[in-house]
This record gives structure tokens, sequence and C-alpha cells, in this order.
């Protein structure tokens, strides 16, 4: 995405280290849960920024204290469903970077199905095989969704597709609509949750494309 933006040399740079370093917090959070789900006491991006700050951000870049701030704030808000206000217009540029960033990683994830059985993994799964109403009415609003509103996979979904109208750049949909991300992750989940099939993830279908459209 920033090779896209013809940022100067030296933003580049930042926005490649913030990607490199941004979930670092993860080792800690296997070490100390053996387990990559985010907890209220254990949230690995946290984890991540405190790591830096202890240290590792030296050992990563050796020459210059000076882009320290920037980096660790961005490696902290990368998962918030909202960045604070407080922030300087350079320091959120880098965290809205990041977070479209990561938002593309997910669809591509999602595209793979090495991985399906875990990305689409619900531990107490309802019977109903429709989209929750909390998961609809914060699609049609262009809302966040979280995981407590997911009751089913289908509700899963709808949060990933949520997404795409959170994203801050044109160029982070564009790359996702040029992968054809979207469709390829409808398609694995058709294949492999047949049951899911009907009116509601057609609806769904729908609502990606309109997305699509409403960024151009
Ligand atoms: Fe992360």
């Amino acid at each position: 995405m920033a090779k896209t933006m013809n940022l100067p040399e030296e933003d580049e740079t930042i926005a490649e280290i913030i990607a490199i370093l941004h979930d670092i917090g993860r080792f800690e959070q296997w070490k100390k849960n053996r387990s990559y789900v985010d907890t209220e006491r254990i949230q690995h991006a946290y984890l991540g920024a405190q790591m830096l700050q202890k240290g590792w951000i030296r050992y990563f870049i050796p020459e210059t204290r000076e882009y320290d701030e920037i980096i660790i704030k961005a490696v902290k808000l990368h998962r918030e469903l909202h960045l604070p206000h407080e922030l300087t217009e350079r320091e959120r540029f880098f965290c809205n970077l990041i977070r479209d960033a990561d938002r593309i990683d997910i669809f591509y994830q999602c595209t793979r199905n090495k991985d399906f059985d875990i990305l689409f993994e619900i531990k107490e799964e309802v019977e109903e095989r429709s989209l929750s109403n909390a998961v609809k009415l914060a699609l049609l609003k262009n809302e966040s969704i979280t995981f407590k509103e997911v009751r089913n996979r289908l509700d899963l979904i709808g949060l990933r597709i949520s997404l795409l109208s959170q994203f801050t750049f044109k160029s982070g949909i564009d790359y996702i609509k040029e992968k054809g991300y979207v469709e390829k992750m409808i398609n694995l989940f058709e294949n492999n949750l047949p049951q899911f099939k009907g009116e509601d993830l057609e609806w769904l279908k729908k609502y990606a494309s309109k997305a699509f459209q409403s960024k151009n």
C-alpha cells in the first residue's frame, strides 16, 4: 500500500518497519497463554507495544530513537475498534495504514483452505443458520462488529465483510477487489459449509459488492 502512495522514502521505511513489527506481541502472548486469542488481560497489540518499549525497538532500530513513538503507537493501536482523538495527523496516517494492511491480511487468510477451520471456529454455535440481527443491523449502519456479536459462522462472514466499510485508503480496498479476496472467501465458505447457503449469504454478497462501489 505504501508503495502505491508515492511516500517519501523515510515514510515508506517507517511503514515497512511497522508492518514487520506489528504482531511482535504474538510471541509474548503465546508464551503467557499458549493461545493467540486476545483477552481483556492479554492483548497482543498492547503486549507488542510493551515489548518494543522495554527495549526491543532498540534491537530492530539501533541508529535512532526518532521514530520510536510513531512505531510503538501504530503497533499498540493496530487492533483497536476506534483510534483515539489525540493522535497527530502523522501518527493517525501510520495507524490507519497498518490497520488497512491488517484488514487485507485478514481477507487473504480467509481465502485459504488451510486455515479455514481455525478462522471459522466458534465455540458455542447457535443452531440458527441465519445472520444475527445485531450483525445485520451493524452492517446496515456501517458499524464495526466484534466477536461478541457473533453467534454462528455466517455472522463471522458478516464480521469480515463489515471490515470493507472500515478501510481508510482506497488503495487498500482496491487491492482486495483486484485479488478477488471477498469472492474467494465466500466461495470457500459455501463449499465448506453449504448448510449456510441461502437468503442471508446472498444478501452478504450484495452488501459486499455495494461496499466496493461506494469506495470508488
Ligand atoms: Fe495483530
